[in-house]
Formats: C-alpha cells, sequence, structure tokens
C-alpha cells in the first residue's frame, strides 16, 4: 500500500516550485498524496490529490492519519502543530523547508548529494523529523562538496548575494517594484544618454534616502539600486542569525562537530531568485587551482564548472544563467595572493530549487527506497 503523504503549503512560493518539481519527477505516483490547507479548507484540491478538497491542516486527527507530512507552510505553521501532533503519538514522518526544528537533536538536516549516509543512519535509528537547510548554506555545500569530501578544507569564509525570494514572494515585487519607482520617477534623465549622471545620482539618492513612498515595507529599506548587509535578526556576537547558521547547519549535515570553520557577512542584494556566494577556502594543504576545480567538478552531476575568463564568468556564473535551473554554478576559482593556502572561489545557485524544494523531495525518495 502506499504510503499516505500530507502536503502543507502548496500555495506558497517553495510549495508551488516543490509541487512542480514533484509532478516532474513523478513523485506523486509513488504516494497517496492529501493536500491540507491552514486557509481554503474545503476548496478543491490540486489534480495530484487522492481527496477532492483540501483538508485542515489544524485538524491534528486529519494530519495524524498521514505517514508522512510535508511541510512548506513556514516555520510559524510548525511551532504551532509539530509538538502538538508528536504529542498525540504521531510517529510518521515530518519533512520541513522551515528552519524551526533544524537544530534539534531529534532532527536529521537532508542534502543527500553530501549526506546520503547520514539520512539513511538516521532512518534506520528512527529519527522522524527531516529538515531542509538554510539556502546558502545547501548552495555552498554543493559547490564544495569534492574539496570537503576529500577533506582539505579546514574553513571556509562566505560572503553572501542573497536574492529577494529569500524573503518571500512579497519581496520578489518589492524589489521589482522598486526598480519600476525609480525609473518612472527619472524616466527623462534616465533615458537622456547626454544628461548629467551626477545630477539623476544625485535625485536616485535622496530617494533612497527620504522618499517616503518608496517600496521599503518588506525589506525595511530600499533594496533596488542598494544592498542590505542584514538579513534575520541578531544573536551573539555581532553575527546575524543567517550567518549564524552557515556553520551550525552545514557541521550538521556534514554530522561534523564544529570542526569546520565557517563565518562571512550574509549580504540582500537585487537579483530575483538565485543566491551567489564568494567564498575564501582556507586548505589543509597546497592544493592547485587546476586540482581543485576537477575536485569540484567531480564531486557530483548538478556542479557546472565556469571557466574563470570574463566572457564565461559574466554569461554563466550569474543569477540569470543558474535561476529556474538545478545547476550549482561554480566559477572564479584561482589561488589567492594572501596566502599560498587559500583559495578563491564564487558559486551560485537557485535558491527555490537545490536551496530549498529540490532536497525534500529527493528525501522522499530516499524514505521510499529505505521503506521498499
Ligand atoms: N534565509 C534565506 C534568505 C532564505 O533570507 O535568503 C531561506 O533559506
Amino acid at each position: 500500500m502506499a504510503l499516505k503523504l500530507g502536503f502543507i503549503g502548496a500555495r506558497g512560493m517553495v510549495g508551488r516550485v516543490l509541487l512542480e518539481r514533484m509532478r516532474q519527477e513523478k513523485d506523486f505516483e509513488h504516494f497517496d498524496t492529501i493536500f491540507f490547507s491552514t486557509s481554503q479548507v474545503g476548496q478543491p484540491a490540486p489534480e495530484d490529490s487522492c481527496e477532492e478538497k483540501l483538508w485542515d491542516a489544524h485538524s491534528i486527527e486529519s494530519l495524524s492519519q498521514m505517514d508522512v507530512i510535508i511541510s512548506c507552510q513556514g516555520g510559524d505553521y510548525t511551532n504551532e502543530l509539530h509538538s502538538p501532533l508528536r504529542q498525540s503519538g504521531w510517529k510518521g514522518y515530518w519533512v520541513d523547508a522551515a528552519s524551526t526544528l533544524r537544530m534539534s537533536s531529534d532532527s536529521c538536516l537532508v542534502l543527500d548529494p553530501i549526506n546520503k549516509n547520514l539520512i539513511k543512519e538516521s532512518l534506520r535509528n528512527g529519527t522522524l523529523d527531516f529538515v531542509g537547510s538554510n539556502c546558502t548554506v545547501s548552495l555552498m555545500l554543493l559547490a564544495l562538496a569534492g574539496p570537503l569530501k576529500e577533506g582539505v578544507v579546514e574553513w571556509v569564509n562566505s560572503h553572501t548575494y542573497q536574492a529577494a525570494s529569500g524573503g518571500g514572494a512579497a519581496h520578489m515585487r518589492e524589489l521589482l517594484k522598486g526598480m519600476g519607482y525609480l525609473y518612472k520617477k527619472h524616466q527623462n534623465l534616465i533615458d537622456d544618454d547626454r544628461g548629467d549622471i551626477l545630477a539623476l545620482d544625485h535625485l536616485i539618492s535622496e530617494d533612497l534616502r527620504n522618499a517616503s513612498d518608496f517600496p521599503k515595507e518588506k525589506f525595511g529599506a530600499p533594496l533596488a539600486a542598494n544592498l542590505l548587509p542584514w538579513i534575520d535578526s541578531a544573536v551573539e556576537m555581532g553575527q546575524t542569525r543567517e550567518e549564524w547558521k552557515g556553520m551550525v547547519e552545514a557541521n550538521k549535515i556534514l554530522g561534523l562537530n564544529d570542526s569546520l570553520g565557517v563565518d562571512g557577512t550574509c549580504v540582500r542584494v537585487g537579483a530575483l531568485r538565485s543566491h551567489s556566494q564568494a567564498l575564501t577556502l582556507k586548505l589543509k594543504k597546497s592544493v592547485s587551482a587546476d586540482e581543485l576545480e576537477k575536485m569540484i567538478g567531480d564531486a557530483h552531476e548538478w556542479v557546472d564548472v565556469v571557466a574563470n575568463n570574463k566572457e564565461a564568468t559574466i554569461k554563466d556564473l550569474t543569477p540569470a544563467a543558474a535561476s529556474g535551473t538545478l545547476r550549482i554554478k561554480v566559477g572564479r576559482i584561482r589561488p589567492m595572493k594572501l596566502s599560498p593556502d587559500m583559495m578563491n572561489v564564487f558559486t551560485v545557485g537557485d535558491q527555490l530549487l537545490w536551496g530549498a524544494a529540490e532536497p525534500l523531495r529527493r528525501f522522499l525518495r530516499i524514505l521510499l527506497e529505505d521503506k521498499a
């Protein structure tokens, strides 16, 4: 008999990307899927459902009937429902995109090209909560899978260029509205190729600083024609939570005891849905750029190594090139002048695919393998 899968949050952005990928890969053929909703209970369910209507995502009784629950509903939902459901005695698998359960000692982070063995071991040991990790962490580890497996990396200094989609759908709109706001307001000066660029810059800077009608509610400050070097809340030692996740989640995925150092600055930029990262690798031994490139490129089927030249880089190592694909682009691989055991790497990947939805749907396949 097929496992009963409860899908929660299919209408949100991550949920929609997950739904589409599961359709493409025919994942629904292996489950009896029921779609749950927090706000549209009783309305028609998607075609992949074995029930005509959406079930109530707040009903412990209905949720308890599932063998597996996959949630893209967000952290508040997980906070509210996960504990009561477990307390009711439910022993199914909870698969989650939200960060709530990531650092719980009872959960396993899923990123199978990196930690399939750990996932399988966790299944054997009776772990029931499986969580996708932070998008920048997943994308960084997929880029560095080869050197990490070879054990040559001592620490990683990562500086991120994170897309608006990391904030959510409304944040993407806000970025685009900000671009439109500036163009509409200053169209004459922008279109006048012989106009005074410094006067235009002055007007735009003035808008970014003071215009009360500039679209900035979601990010708290203008992102268009700007960047924001702060993501999420503050934690200790001046770090942001997004920066803190880098080390703790990477080590948990790799099954290490915080022995891999990861730190840097997380920055929101005006890209739409692909996150980029500039990485400085401190190596445990001297490795040439060619050797590192080979380690990176041979690690798994999703890596595209981009040659370190201008033409290839501006064509292929960009959010524009990565968005909507499962490709993990890695380039700018070169030794750093700082020290012979330091390497420079730049990587880009889609924040909604490998950064969120893909590890979850691939976990479902591993679960099926395990149950077969
Ligand atoms: N926290 C990430 C961001 C997205 O704000 O870009 C989710 O992993």
